[in-house]
């Protein structure tokens, strides 16, 4: 391992501080979170690839002005190395040591790219052999490992079976890491129902849970219950729904008797609140 340089992240704003999750895979580490007022350090071992150097994120800005420029509003641009010798590792640290992809001007590329290797010039191609894609996710879980975890689990966003990536969530080179972050235009749900457009109302009963997002009900990257819901049963709903119960034993929700009901299924089944995320004709969502 080369010598560790050390990683410098103030919190994003007004966003609570995540567990990042300890990889200690071969090529990164994460080490000790030590918080300090509200700034939160840490530490990062940057992937160490044979003959590659880290240059520094104002390296790329030469041949890569446009992401350059965006990147300084970008979540992973607080990745700041800290130290005498210390460098802006923010870029390098999703693609790699990229000293190699530099003195070539491109022609090797980054140890991490996304995309398969072009073919090299004559003269060239036995120095610097073609670099396989690399799947996004494996870039990210370097230092998010418990979101890889999350996406193992039964139901999920279909990223470990490469349909869709990460970046379609959570844009790497610009603004807040999360699409429809709170200073962007779109909000989450908006992302959300680009894809899952049968979500979005107008609806004539909007279910007004749903302004609290998509999250509220739903575990984005994978969850144990069906649908990536966040609870499996009548607790989803009761997290807002207080049930009261009556002296005779019976229990009210909504003001509605529910004692015979809530052994029937889930509050979503067919007969009950099917049309969960509103309805076009039904007060009480039924359908
Ligand atoms: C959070 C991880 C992350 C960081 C940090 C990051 N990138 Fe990327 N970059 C990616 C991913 C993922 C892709 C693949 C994008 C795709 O498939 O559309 C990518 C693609 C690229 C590409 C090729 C595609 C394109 O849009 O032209 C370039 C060039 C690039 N990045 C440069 C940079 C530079 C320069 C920086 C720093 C200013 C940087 N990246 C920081 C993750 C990152
Ligand atoms: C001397 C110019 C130069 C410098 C410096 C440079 N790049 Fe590049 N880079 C290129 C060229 C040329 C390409 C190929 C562009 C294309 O195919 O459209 C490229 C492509 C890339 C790609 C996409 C690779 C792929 O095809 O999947 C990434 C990622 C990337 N660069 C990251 C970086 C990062 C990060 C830095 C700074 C640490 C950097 N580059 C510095 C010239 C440079
Ligand atoms: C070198 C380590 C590293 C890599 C690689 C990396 N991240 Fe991050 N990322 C961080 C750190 C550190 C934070 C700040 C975490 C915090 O504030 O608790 C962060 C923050 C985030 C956040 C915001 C979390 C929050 O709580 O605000 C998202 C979303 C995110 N990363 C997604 C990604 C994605 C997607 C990729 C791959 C394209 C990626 N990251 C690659 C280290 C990394
Ligand atoms: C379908 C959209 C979607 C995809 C795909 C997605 N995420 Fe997320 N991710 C979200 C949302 C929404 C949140 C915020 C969750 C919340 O607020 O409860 C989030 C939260 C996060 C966080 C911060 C909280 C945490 O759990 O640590 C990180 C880091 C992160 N995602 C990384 C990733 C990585 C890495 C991938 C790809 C392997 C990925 N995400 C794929 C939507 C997505
Ligand atoms: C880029 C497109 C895209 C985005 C953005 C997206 N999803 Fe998905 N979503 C998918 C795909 C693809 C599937 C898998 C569907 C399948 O397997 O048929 C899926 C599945 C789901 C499912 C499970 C559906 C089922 O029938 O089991 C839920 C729930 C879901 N998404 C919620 C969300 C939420 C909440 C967000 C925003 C945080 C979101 N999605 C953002 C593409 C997307
Ligand atoms: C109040 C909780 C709640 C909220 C908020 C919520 N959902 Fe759901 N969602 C559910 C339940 C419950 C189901 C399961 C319905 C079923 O199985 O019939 C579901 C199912 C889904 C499905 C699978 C569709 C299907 O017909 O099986 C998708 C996709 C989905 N939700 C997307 C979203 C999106 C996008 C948002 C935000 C705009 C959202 N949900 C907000 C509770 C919620
Ligand atoms: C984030 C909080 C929240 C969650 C979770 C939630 N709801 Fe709601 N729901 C509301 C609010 C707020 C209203 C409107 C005020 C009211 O009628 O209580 C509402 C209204 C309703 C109504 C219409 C009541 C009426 O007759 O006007 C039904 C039915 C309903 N919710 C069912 C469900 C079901 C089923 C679930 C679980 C899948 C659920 N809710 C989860 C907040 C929530």
């Amino acid at each position: 391992m080369t010598k560790l340089p050390f990683i410098k992240l103030p919190l994003p704003r007004g966003r609570r501080g995540r567990n990042l999750a300890l990889a200690s895979g071969a090529v990164v580490l994460l080490l000790a979170a030590i918080s300090c007022g509200t700034i939160s350090h840490r530490a990062v071992v940057l992937p160490d690839v044979p003959g590659a150097k880290y240059i520094g994120s104002s390296e790329c800005e030469q041949c890569h002005q446009e992401i350059y420029r965006g990147f300084r509003t970008a979540d992973h641009a607080r990745l700041i190395a800290q130290g005498k010798n210390g460098l802006d590792a923010g870029c390098e640290s999703c693609h790699g040591p990229c000293s190699l992809h530099s003195d070539s001007g491109g022609e090797t590329k980054p140890p991490y790219s996304f995309t398969a290797g072009r073919p090299q010039p004559e003269g060239l191609s036995g120095r610097f052999p073609l670099e396989p894609a690399r799947a996004v996710e494996k870039a990210c879980y370097q230092c998010h490992l418990d979101v890889r975890g999350q996406f193992n689990l039964p139901n999920h966003h279909p990223v470990p079976e490469g349909r869709m990536t990460c970046i379609l969530c959570h844009p790497p080179h610009k603004g807040i890491a999360f699409a429809g972050g709170s200073t962007q235009l779109l909000s989450q749900e908006e992302n959300c129902v680009q894809c899952h457009p049968s979500q979005q109302g107008p609806f004539v009963f909007e279910h007004e849970a749903l302004r609290e997002g998509c999250t509220t009900c739903h575990s984005p990257h994978g969850s144990v219950n069906a649908k990536m819901l966040t609870e499996r049963n009548a607790n989803l709903c009761l997290k807002c729904h207080f049930q009261q119960s009556q002296p005779g034993g019976g229990i009210l929700i909504g003001g509605v008797d529910h004692t015979s009901r809530l052994s029937q299924g889930a509050c979503w089944s067919a007969g009950c609140h099917e049309a969960v995320h509103g309805s076009r004709v039904s007060p009480s969502l039924r359908f």
